[in-house]
């Protein structure tokens, strides 16, 4: 299959990622149908999609027509069978568990042709294991967005044992078409590459933290007002590498061989998240949210907003808008 045979999209699973994504399938023109279990989640992704397609308007990215028009495009079931036996394109975003999953997968492949692309949004896991007991694993790949799917370009495409290169490039080429930035993994690696990323910065921050070194204040602080500034416009090597001088990166990595082989000697290794740390971690966001200028958002709701502006600015920038 080529992504222009793509033309109708099911969305399995309408929570925070399966609206997400139904808003930007829609933006696009694709005619999509969410599917989930539960009334009540199809009803809240219905306002979901409702507020994010009202936001890009607000924020002149579509035209309210556009938006109309988007909106029209979003239908809503609990028939596993009427949400994807016409789609060529399958995104998956149940809850993060194998059984789950490979239950959603057994069932979808009993309404569908064997060619239908089966994307999963799975954070991290294996698509391998996702697809044990597939028909046709050729055709399921792992397609992770970034949260909120409607605005991060990042797609990581992940593979299988099984999954077919066609089914890869094909969905690769379709997210293109969505305006994401895809990346394909060679090989498949739990928690992929952005969030194995932040598993590791968050394993630096809880030691750091721990250990009395600095408060949760300070380490938001310090990445946001530092290193964050910098990734946001271009990733962590290019930065390193404007850092290098003439020498560049090699120059910088060589200069710094020796001092960063004695922090890494010193920095947390270990593969145990503590009981208590997520206590500890609630606490210090509650305090830094107290200590917030209000114009930067004080609750979890003007923070959203917060976010989502700030997005729309850098997204501009990026031209990725
Ligand atoms: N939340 C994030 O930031 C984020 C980011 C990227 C990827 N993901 C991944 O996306 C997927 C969904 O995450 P979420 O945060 O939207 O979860 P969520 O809990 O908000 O939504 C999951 C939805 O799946 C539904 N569901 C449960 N069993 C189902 C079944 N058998 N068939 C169909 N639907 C079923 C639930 O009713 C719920 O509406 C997960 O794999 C998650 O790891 C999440």
């Amino acid at each position: 299959m080529k992504a222009s045979d793509i033309k109708k999209i099911a969305c399995i699973g309408a929570g925070v990622i399966g609206a997400g994504w139904a808003t930007n399938f829609a933006v696009r023109g694709y005619p999509v149908v969410i599917y989930d279990i539960m009334q009540a989640q199809l009803d809240a992704a219905k306002d979901t999609v409702k507020e994010n397609l009202d936001f890009l308007v607000k924020k002149e990215i579509i035209s309210s027509q556009s938006a109309a028009t988007a909106l029209a495009m979003v239908s809503y079931t609990l028939n596993l069978e009427e949400a994807v036996k016409n789609a060529q394109f399958i995104q998956e975003s149940g809850p993060e568990k194998y059984e789950i999953k490979q239950k959603v997968l057994a069932e979808i492949e009993e309404y569908t042709r064997a060619d239908t692309i089966i994307a999963s949004s799975t954070s991290g896991l294996l698509i391998t294991e996702i697809a044990k007991y597939a028909k046709h694993p050729e055709r399921c790949i792992g397609g992770h967005p970034y949260n909120p799917p409607h605005l991060i370009p990042l797609v990581e495409i992940t593979k299988g044992e099984q999954s077919s290169a066609e089914t890869v490039h094909c969905a690769k080429e379709f997210y293109t078409l969505l305006g994401k930035e895809p990346v394909v993994l060679n090989k498949e690696t739990l928690g992929f590459i952005a969030n194995r990323l932040q598993m590791a910065i968050s394993r630096e921050i809880m030691d750091l933290v721990m250990r009395g070194v600095c408060t949760i204040e300070d380490v938001d602080k310090a990445m946001l007002y530092g290193p964050g500034l910098r990734f946001a416009i271009m990733g962590p090597i290019l930065a390193l590498h404007l850092g290098g001088g003439p020498q560049g990166a090699k120059g910088m990595l060589t200069k710094m061989r020796e001092p960063g082989m004695m922090w890494l000697k010193d920095m947390a290794s270990g593969t145990e998240i503590p009981e208590e740390w997520a206590d500890i971690a609630h606490e210090g966001v509650l305090r830094e949210m107290e200590n917030r200028p209000a114009e930067f958002g004080k609750t979890d709701k003007e923070l959203i907003k917060f976010r989502d502006d700030m997005l729309i600015e850098l997204l501009k920038l990026h031209n990725k808008l």
